[in-house]
């Protein structure tokens, strides 16, 4: 039998690979990257859970509630009923397979406060979740590796997906140490390939991730949706280019938000938003300061009213980080801090049970659209990657039916120069890459309008002019193929933006203020006829 693909060794391809082998049924994991370096590593605050210990009186209907008011009810409601009830099972299910996770005195999982939420919900080791989830998913991994049930290839690069009559067959991958490029025939494929922080190259997370497997489906007309959903971390700090994210965590354990006004501090959200504060929902925040930054007044993030020891227990990560990189001892003195692009909670359109519109493709993790809708709540997004990957998996091995396929790709798409033919040399992909960020970044902001999102969608277009059938010499391969498809995704995104008319979550419209019901709707992107058709769709189950 083939064994099931899984291109990304991040927490939902791990999660969907873990999966897949208690269940026996082999996978192979294919990444550029040992999972020690994939961006769930970055995360830090914590994964969210109603356990209800420390004494909260907390529901997995209270979290299904909160997500889905965060998210501004354009998510799947059932998708997000099902994440939220399935959370207590999977932080349990981590503490049980040995995740450092910080305990109460009592010896119960520890819960912090994180934003949009009214009970402490976001279990936590420190200010490193990440890297701990990742330890515990890599090593329960490497159990079934030495069974070989999980085939573990890094140094991959996906090129293509394989389909055959609407279905997936499997990939082409190029191996970035030989140049060669190869087909992995698969029963299934499961994308985890995260989000695109690359085509915008200012984010908080791993700017490797360009986002280039999604462009390629989405070439190839596989839908996407909700792409102009666009999450703003409202604590960055600027650090050579990229952001730094300042994690919730600081918020959640009493760091204030402010910025000077006559020589005092004016704590902006806890005067506008009394209930929750410098804990509002990150799409609000990110608003609230950029008003103020608009004006040339710079917002700080104040640690200074947390306990000491507090700070030094349970964000050591945010001290040691500020010290090290900003030269700055945020228990001396604040950290001035600005929205920065961290997440994308749109992405590969899938039902609630991960499947994509192409059989046997499921997608899995930030690649998704699946939980999010406008916008994502913190500690959300480790949580939807862990139970997005093990429900991708169940779907995959409920289609499987023990598929073997003989069948094979054209032989001359194993020819890396069959990729370039026709095309001559002389591009600059790194600069071309630069100009694109520059151009997404100043259309796609926490503000938009009309007017810069239809110069950019022209910038684009000419970039598209001077670039189409050329390539360049020094970059890989995946880089070459894929350029064009990042331009036509980065159009797609443009188009989805100036198509919604109206300022929801994450997505603010100066000249279409406010959320306007016609459009709780899911914005479908689909690429045919060589055009990109922009729609809103039912939500999923509405
Ligand atoms: O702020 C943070 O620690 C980020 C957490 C998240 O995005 O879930």
């Amino acid at each position: 039998m083939d064994k099931v693909v899984i291109i990304g060794s991040g927490a939902a391809g791990l999660s969907a690979a873990i999966h897949l082998a208690e269940e026996n049924v082999p996978c192979i994991l294919l990444s550029e990257m040992p999972a020690a370096r994939a961006q769930s590593n970055m995360a830090e605050g914590g994964i969210n859970a109603a356990l209800n210990t420390m004494g909260q009186d907390d529901q997995p209907e209270l979290h299904e509630a909160e997500t889905y008011k965060a998210g501004r009810f354009l998510a799947c409601r059932e998708a997000v009923h099902r994440l939220t009830h399935g959370a207590p099972t999977i932080v349990r299910m981590l503490y049980d397979w040995g995740m450092a996770l910080n305990i109460t005195e009592e010896g119960q999982i520890a819960l912090r406060p994180f934003g949009g939420q009214t009970k402490k919900r976001t279990a936590f080791a420190s200010a490193s979740t990440g890297k701990q989830l990742m330890y515990t998913l890599a090593t329960k991994a490497r159990m079934y590796e030495a069974n070989g049930r999980i085939e573990t290839r890094t140094g991959c690069r996906f090129l293509k997906l394989v389909e055959n009559d609407g279905r997936a067959m499997g990939v082409l991958i190029l191996s970035v140490t030989t140049g060669s490029v190869s087909y992995v025939p698969a029963a299934g494929v499961i994308l985890a390939s995260g989000g695109m922080n690359g085509l915008f190259g200012n984010a908080t997370g791993s700017v490797l991730n360009k986002g280039n497997a999604t462009a390629s489906l989405f070439a190839n007309g596989l839908p996407l949706a909700n792409l102009e959903m666009i999450q703003y971390h409202p604590t960055t700090t600027k650090l050579h280019g990229k952001n730094m994210l300042i994690t919730e965590a600081v918020r959640g354990e009493g760091g204030r938000l402010y910025v000077e006004q006559n020589g005092e501090h004016f704590y902006f959200m806890e005067v506008k938003y009394p209930e929750l504060g410098n804990l509002m929902p990150r799409d609000v925040i990110a608003r609230e300061e950029w008003q103020w930054i608009k004006q040339g007044i710079q917002p700080y993030l104040d640690m200074r009213d947390i306990p000491k020891e507090v700070s030094i227990h349970k964000l050591a990560g945010v001290l040691e980080a500020c010290h090290d990189f900003l030269s700055l001892d945020p228990l001396q003195e604040p950290i001035p801090v600005s929205p920065g692009i961290h997440y994308f909670m749109g992405g590969i359109y899938v039902n609630v049970t991960h499947r994509t519109r192409i059989r046997n493709l499921y997608a899995a993790g930030e690649a998704a659209c699946q939980y999010h809708g406008a916008n994502r709540l913190g500690g959300n997004s480790l949580l939807g990657a862990m139970f997005g990957g093990r429900t991708a998996a169940d779907a995959a091995m409920d289609d499987l039916h023990g598929r073997t396929s003989a069948f094979r790709p054209p032989e001359q798409w194993l020819r890396p120069a069959f990729w370039l033919e026709g095309r001559q040399s002389g591009l600059n992909l790194p600069a071309t890459r630069k100009t694109l960020n520059r151009l997404l970044q100043k259309a796609l902001g926490i503000e938009r309008n009309e007017e810069d999102m239809q110069q950019c969608l022209q910038d684009v277009r000419e970039l598209e002019l001077r670039t189409t059938g050329r390539y360049d010499e020094q970059a890989s391969l995946d880089e070459n193929v894929t350029f064009p498809d990042s331009l036509l995704l980065s159009k797609a995104i443009l188009e989805s933006a100036l198509a919604r008319k109206e300022s929801r979550g994450a997505h603010t419209r100066t000249d279409y203020p406010g959320e306007r019901d016609e459009y709780r709707k899911t914005t479908l992107s689909v690429f045919k006829n060589g055009e990109i058709h922009t729609t809103f769709e039912p939500i999923e189950g509405d």
